[in-house]
């Protein structure tokens, strides 16, 4: 029987390159502007997608990969910005739910009113569920997936499992980090993991976000570094592995 790939996305080259020489020799097929690189994890198949960054670009070839390769599962991996100052660069967050932080409704204010960010309201994407229309700001990574990564050891920091808040905006403005790790009780933020889960979860795929720190803005000197984008990529072949190895079974 013709085995199924596993799918793992990254948004930028420092989020990608490891992995596509790991599982090389590829084959490159392009698709409008996304590229999926198809290899192999010790035989069994698999496909690297380069988004791009964002949501949009993120949804795109989530779908396009999910019709033309029937995975076994989604890994949605990358880079992230920390949402308080007791996480680090080089930590590693295991998304175990994710939510969409800039699907949002502001408070009603006149002219001159101001903007109050503690007004503003989250509601979520909309999901058609058994024909009936619902809003979700909340989605889950698989919990099987989620219990596998977390048993895969990880040694350049610490291995966290929370809630990764997701949407097109990079903040640096310390009140506002604050207001929404209140909000959503969040680890930290990237662009393109709800994307994911939102087009995973509408085709029935199981999907796992996971995300390595690579700046916190709350804290001098733990300014956006690239080269820490190697360290979870291969942190996430080793879960691939462990994915893969239960799949076998
Ligand atoms: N805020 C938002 N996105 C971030 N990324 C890394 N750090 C942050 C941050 N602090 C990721 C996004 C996107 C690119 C800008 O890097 O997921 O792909």
């Amino acid at each position: 029987m013709k085995k199924r790939p596993i799918v793992i996305l990254g948004a930028m080259d420092v989020e990608i390159n490891y992995l596509i020489d790991t599982i090389g020799p590829c084959q490159k097929e392009e698709i409008g502007m996304w590229h999926f690189y198809e290899g192999n994890i010790d035989g069994w198949p698999a496909v690297v997608v380069e988004t791009l960054m964002g949501s949009v670009n993120a949804a795109v070839p989530t779908a396009f990969a999910i019709r033309k390769y029937d995975p076994i599962c989604l890994i949605t991996q990358g880079t992230a910005g920390a949402h308080h100052v007791d996480i680090h660069s080089r930590d590693i967050v295991i998304g175990e739910t994710v939510a969409q932080s800039d699907f949002r409704e502001t408070g009603t204010r006149p002219e001159g009113g101001g903007s109050d960010v503690s007004k503003w309201q989250y509601p979520g994407s909309e999901f058609l569920e058994d024909g009936c229309h619902v809003m979700r700001t909340r989605l889950r990574s698989d919990p099987s997936l989620v219990r596998l990564a977390q048993n895969v050891p990880y040694k350049n920091g610490h291995l966290v499992t929370g809630i990764i808040a997701s949407g097109d905006m990079w903040n640096r403005e310390a009140d506002v980090i604050h207001e929404y790790r209140q909000r959503f009780g969040s680890e930290c933020e990237e662009m393109e993991s709800f994307a994911v889960l939102q087009v995973a979860k509408a085709f029935g795929v199981p999907a796992l976000a996971i995300r390595i720190i690579s700046n916190n803005e709350l804290i001098p000197g733990e300014e956006y570094d690239r080269d820490i984008g190697v360290l979870g990529q291969q942190y996430v072949l080793d879960v691939a592995r462990a994915i893969i190895e239960e799949h076998k079974k």
